[in-house]
């Protein structure tokens, strides 16, 4: 392993985009390979084993183009996979949790409110995350579905988003939540709209930075941090729609993204090397737990 490899990040769509831009202005001189599974998206209302599959099929594409270190930049894909990952890679992984520890240290009014995706907040992890840190404040939990998927179509601003996010912070805002918690890589492309509603005195937190900072203790700790004079860049892949998806990508950089299709066997299905496969076929959308 050297610290000339690429990184590898990944999501369920566009969302880890907000992790990757972050992580491209953190650690500058760092490759990045980010996939984005677009084309099985959303994850937020998958059952946790389609979930898992894809995450090691993600990773072993990522590994096999030579990352040396994996973030999963995805909070839905962290609950479900993560410990999967660690068994079954050698490499650093590092995945992202809603940010509920420095929400109630933040809060004035005692109430903070989470949104993220239904699997994310009905997870073990999130129960245990919960348990660790919320007892210090009131935790309002708000699942939010359909609002990763306006994202992944590129909408921001416009109707959908903007009732999606009046239903799910009407209650929060209501109880007196002053700060909210981006628990889902999708929601930060949204915050301007969430601002707005949400009024100037209400915080908004995500979790990229403290993301950046972990990769980097990690890769210093494995002394595989990239050389301070190397150029740095990042290649894009999806196993979704190429034109569609690398038109919202560019939109949210704000550059323009060169798109290369997940080649297969990464593209459809787990793991072909995983010993008890299953059919992915089987587990079609809507097959899975009801979208809360
Ligand atoms: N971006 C993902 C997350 O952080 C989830 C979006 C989805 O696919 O439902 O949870």
């Amino acid at each position: 392993m050297s610290s000339d490899q690429p990184i590898g990040v990944f999501d369920s769509g566009v969302g880890g985009l907000s992790v990757l831009r972050r992580i491209r202005a953190d650690l500058p001189h760092e490759t990045l390979l980010y996939v984005a599974d677009s084309g099985h998206a959303p994850y937020g209302n998958k059952p946790d084993e389609f979930i898992a599959r894809r995450s090691v099929a993600i990773t072993e594409f990522l590994l096999e183009q030579g990352a040396k270190a994996v973030v999963v930049a995805c909070n839905t894909a962290t609950a479900a996979a993560i410990a999967r990952l660690r068994d079954r890679f050698g490499v650093p992984i590092i995945g992202i949790e809603p940010a509920i520890k420095p929400a109630v240290a933040a809060t004035r009014s005692g109430v903070v409110g989470i949104l993220a995706t239904g699997n994310t907040v009905r997870s073990d992890k999130f129960a245990a995350l919960l348990d660790q840190h919320g007892h210090r404040a009131r935790v309002m939990v708000q699942p939010c579905p359909g609002l990763a998927d306006c994202v992944e179509h590129g909408e921001l601003s416009g109707p959908r988003p903007r009732a999606l996010l009046e239903q799910f912070l009407e209650p929060l805002l209501e109880q007196g939540v002053d700060v909210l918690v981006l628990g889902c890589t999708h929601y930060p492309f949204l915050t301007p709209l969430i601002q707005r509603l949400a009024g100037p005195d209400v915080a908004i937190l995500d979790t990229s930075g403290a993301v950046a900072r972990q990769l980097r203790r990690r890769l210093e700790a494995a002394d595989l941090l990239a050389d301070g004079r190397a150029a740095g860049g990042a290649s894009y892949f999806t196993s979704g729609a190429l034109e569609r998806t690398g038109h919202v990508m560019s939109r949210l950089l704000g550059h323009l993204v060169a798109l290369e299709p997940l080649p297969e066997p990464f593209r459809h299905g787990g793991s072909l090397s995983d010993p008890t496969p299953t059919p992915v076929a089987a587990l079609a959308p809507g097959t899975g737990p009801a979208a809360l």
